[in-house]
């Protein structure tokens, strides 16, 4: 069989190589079929394309002869490949900087990524009800670093949805070597996605404050989830009574791609008026300049870019230094 371009591994990334169940999820569909060659056209038209497909085509072939998931998702063994096939694997992974999640390792090469992924998860398995043997949605999945730690802690299938082509090319990277049909990703944005499967946890972290309409947002992943079904939403708060809107120029910690940080009472009524019932906020912790920095896998700003040098509690524009919450509610 011919070796598919990425463009045609993103659009499969639901169909051939991954789990039937998750295919029959969304292949039954009729819209499913324009959306595979939504995801195609995409990544086709991406600038980057190319640039992904020589990491990609770079990686050596090498079998992991273990595959532990900790706080670090660490593939093979640094013994599995030798000195030259270590440098090609680790100048392939850089070429698909910039790593934003993780930790992770591949055969002794440890990806120190921008954030501590593993302290956000940290904050959120002890509030979950059982993940063991559930299917999951999670939304703005990056590159699939949670999908790994929920399949560790029993997930049948993650199906995670982003958008960010980047993020899906890691994805591959990683597949290549795990080739793990539970942890798969669609590469599409949330809004285009129908709803015609549901979820038993369906996961939004670090996705709510980057929509315009975030009450929408909610809204929708309201008919993914089975009744009883749980939420996990992780966003950035305000302070207790108010709730931060932004203009479409304005910048929040020099992000431009925030348009509204609740309030972690206003979060609550909001799962409510969406259909969820028993919200709760069971963590509540301030974002360190050691949990998101730059490293040598992200080069660009981080934290500590968008902090006010003479006050690290507030933002370069004023605002509060960010703040973030972990709601978990039940599908009514
Ligand atoms: C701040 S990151 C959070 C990533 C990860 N969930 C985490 O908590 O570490 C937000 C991610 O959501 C993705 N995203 C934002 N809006 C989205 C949408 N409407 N549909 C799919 N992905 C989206 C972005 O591309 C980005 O990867």
């Amino acid at each position: 069989m011919p070796e598919l371009g990425i463009a045609d591994r993103m659009a499969v990334t639901l169909g051939d190589r991954l789990d039937p169940s998750l295919s029959t999820l969304f292949d039954a569909v009729p819209e499913w079929r324009v959306l595979r060659a939504a995801i195609r056209d995409a990544a086709t038209r991406h600038g980057t394309s190319e640039r992904w497909e020589c990491a990609l085509a770079a990686l050596p072939a090498a079998t992991p002869s273990c595959i532990a998931v900790g706080d670090t998702v660490d593939i093979g063994a640094a013994d599995d490949l030798d000195t030259s096939a270590c440098a090609r694997l680790s100048t392939a992974l850089h070429e698909l900087e910039p790593w934003r999640k993780g930790p992770f390792r591949l055969f002794g090469v440890t990806i120190d990524a921008e954030w501590r992924s593993d302290w956000k998860w940290r904050r959120i398995a002890p509030h979950l009800t059982s993940l063991v043997g559930k299917r999951v949605l999670d939304i703005g999945c990056g590159n699939g670093y949670y999908g790994w730690r929920m399949c560790a802690a029993g997930a049948s299938l993650v199906a995670g949805i982003e958008t960010n082509l980047g993020h899906v090319a890691q994805h591959l990277a990683l597949q290549h070597y795990t080739n793990d049909p539970r942890n798969s990703i669609v590469p599409l944005r949330f809004e285009a996605v129908p709803a015609t499967a549901t979820f038993d946890t369906a996961f939004s972290l670090g996705v709510l404050y980057h929509q315009r309409d975030p009450q929408e947002h909610l809204a929708r992943l309201r008919p993914f989830l089975r009744s009883g079904g749980e939420l996990v939403v992780e966003t950035l708060v305000a302070d207790p009574d108010e709730t931060l809107l932004f203009a479409d120029d304005a910048r929040y910690a020099r992000m431009r791609n925030v348009f509204a940080i609740p309030s972690s009472r206003a979060l609550l009524e909001w799962l409510r008026s969406a259909g969820f019932e028993g919200g709760r906020i069971v963590d509540v912790t301030p974002t360190t300049t050691d949990e998101q920095r730059r490293t040598e896998w992200m080069r660009f700003e981080s934290l500590a870019d968008a902090l006010d040098p003479m006050d690290p509690t507030r933002t370069v524009e004023g605002h509060r230094a960010p703040l973030r919450a972990v709601a978990i509610a039940r599908a009514i």
